[in-house]
């Protein structure tokens, strides 16, 4: 949305577009969300169509993964034509009216950038191949053809195209990195360039004209891909950190409200560039402890404690604190969902209490929302190797295609959950004990108080009593909450002094009860529990 009126233009203290601060982020992987032309594919009519179900959740903000032309070796992260919707997911007509239709709903639509690769198809890249100089010779990196010359640590790719050189690919071989040019570039090797050299300047202005393209038509931000990749051998991210700098100033001159969030997995540097949301992925990127995955993370029933985790979080937090925030979000297309290795709806629960009443931005994953499976094994499609089981299909209702898609199964763009009793949309909506109104709930007390959103203070409770439990305070202007997990098999009971509560007030409780006991507070919980509490 372009620079319209006052309200779109105010900010948080930390800077970032004032919107952050109850944004509740829906990330959907388009290709299986919704199918509304029967050909096995969701697409951008299907989002459109539910667009409804996600203002019903509370959804205020979307990211869709790459929607452009690409030739989806790597599922669309390898982009042939930056400024077209691949014609599988519609038009860019259809993309238009999908942000028209989302502001209506007061939601936000934020797409993916590829800022750092193309696909070996696009068209620059297939100019730049040509033995003839050209104006796309620089726009990719190329090292000369001297094998001596590819001890970079980077990824060299031989043997491709006319040229007497190798290029340099991101992710797989047919990624090719852009060239935004050299941090430390070596003076013996002339295909370093630097980063104020022509070639990556022209590169910078192209990223500047696709931002400009689709924030022109409504967009309303981006999810940068490897947004840390940029610059070629950049010790501490310096020149990465200050290329998006200046991409962040020039743009919002224009879009002001306009978000940025990257993939990066390093709040510290990526909200020094300019960036509003990173990702603390909880697989551990970055160093992080890992807080769903692993066997013996927080959020397993015979998991540890979760001291680890915050102590690294809070030292991120202090780090960034003013200035952007960090968002954990429910799962990603590129890890497993929450709901794998046996856990339960249950559980579920228990991980979407501490999601959603956390500080930061949350982004839950389409169809976490319902507890989708994970599913192993899955032929990879797309490149997507053991990612693929976490980009079934959409499921919508109890029909065979779980309302996904009217195409024949052989056509559709993965298989189903096959389990009779595969979660879906149109059964949780009806059943309140569901985990879908769980999240809802959750989503609506988030909004309803600064104190449970972006910036509101996080006091944690001292956890040494019970390391499988724990419980942390939410606070701004006068309001305070109390938020409690549990999420181990074993009944756990808990106590603090001295927090000043004349009351205990339960907004949602799983299991959880709270009361006030002389100058004590006390917290008694079933095994896999949670509960939020208003404290007066
Ligand atoms: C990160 C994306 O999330 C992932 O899906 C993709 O394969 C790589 N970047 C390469 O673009």
């Amino acid at each position: 949305m372009k620079k319209s009126n006052s309200e779109l233009e105010t900010v948080l203290s930390t800077g970032n577009p004032s919107w952050l601060s109850s944004a509740v982020f829906y990330q959907i992987y388009p290709q299986s969300y919704c199918d509304s032309n029967g050909d096995g594919i969701g697409d951008i009519p299907g989002i459109i169509r539910k667009l409804d179900y996600l203002s019903w959740l509370g959804i205020n903000a979307i990211w869709i993964n790459p929607c452009f032309v690409s030739p989806f070796q790597d599922a669309g992260y390898d982009v042939a034509d930056y400024l077209r919707v691949a014609p599988r997911y519609g038009t860019n007509r259809d993309l238009y009216r999908l942000c028209r239709e989302a502001h209506k709903r007061c939601i936000r639509v934020c797409l993916d950038l590829v800022a750092g690769h193309t696909s070996i198809e696009h068209p620059w890249f297939k100019a730049s191949c040509r033995h003839r100089k050209n104006r796309y010779t620089n726009r990719y990196v190329w090292t000369s053809a001297a094998i001596s010359d590819t001890d970079t640590g980077l990824s060299v790719i031989r043997g491709y195209g006319e040229k007497d050189g190798n290029f340099v690919a991101n992710c797989f071989y047919f990624q090719p990195a852009l060239n935004y040019g050299f941090a430390e570039a070596d003076p013996d090797k002339p295909w370093q360039q630097p980063v104020d050299a022509p070639g990556p300047r022209a590169t910078r202005r192209e990223l500047l004209r696709i931002m400009d393209f689709w924030l022109g038509h409504g967009v309303d931000g981006f999810r940068v891909d490897m947004a840390f990749s940029l610059v070629k051998n950049d010790p501490g991210r310096k020149e990465t950190i200050t290329l998006w700098q200046d991409v962040g100033t020039t743009i919002r001159r224009t879009y002001p409200d306009m978000v940025l969030i990257s993939e990066w997995g390093n709040p510290e540097e990526s909200i020094a560039a300019g960036f509003d949301i990173d990702f603390m992925l909880h697989f551990g990127v970055g160093g992080y402890p890992d807080l769903m995955l692993n066997d013996d993370c927080f959020f397993r029933r015979g998991g540890t404690g979760i001291a680890d985790f915050l102590q690294s979080y809070l030292g991120l937090a202090k780090k960034t604190r003013g200035k952007g925030l960090i968002s954990i979000p429910s799962a990603n297309h590129d890890i497993k969902r929450p709901r794998s290795d046996g856990r339960t709806l249950g559980d579920l629960k228990v991980i979407f209490t501490f999601l959603l009443m956390w500080p930061g931005v949350p982004f839950i994953y389409y169809g976490d929302e319902i507890g989708m499976r994970y599913l192993p094994d899955l032929v990879s499609k797309e490149g997507g190797y053991d990612r693929t089981g976490s980009r079934t299909p959409m499921q919508w209702n109890g029909s065979p295609s779980a309302g996904f898609s009217t195409a024949e199964k052989a056509l559709w763009y993965l298989p189903l959950d096959p389990r009779k009793n595969r979660p879906d949309v149109a059964g949780q909506s009806d059943d309140p004990d569901s985990l879908l109104h769980h999240v809802r709930t959750l989503i609506r007390l988030r909004k309803e108080s600064p104190a449970l959103q972006a910036e509101g203070r996080l006091i944690p409770l001292p956890v040494d009593e019970n390391p499988h439990c724990f419980a942390w305070l939410r606070q701004a202007g006068g309001e305070r909450y109390l938020v409690a997990v549990n999420p181990s098999n074993e009944p756990a009971g808990m106590s603090f002094d001295a927090l000043n509560a004349g009351g205990v007030r339960s907004l949602l409780s799983k299991g959880v009860k709270a009361r006030i006991d002389g100058q004590a507070l006390r917290i008694s919980m079933n095994g896999v529990s949670s509960g939020v509490f208003r404290l007066d």
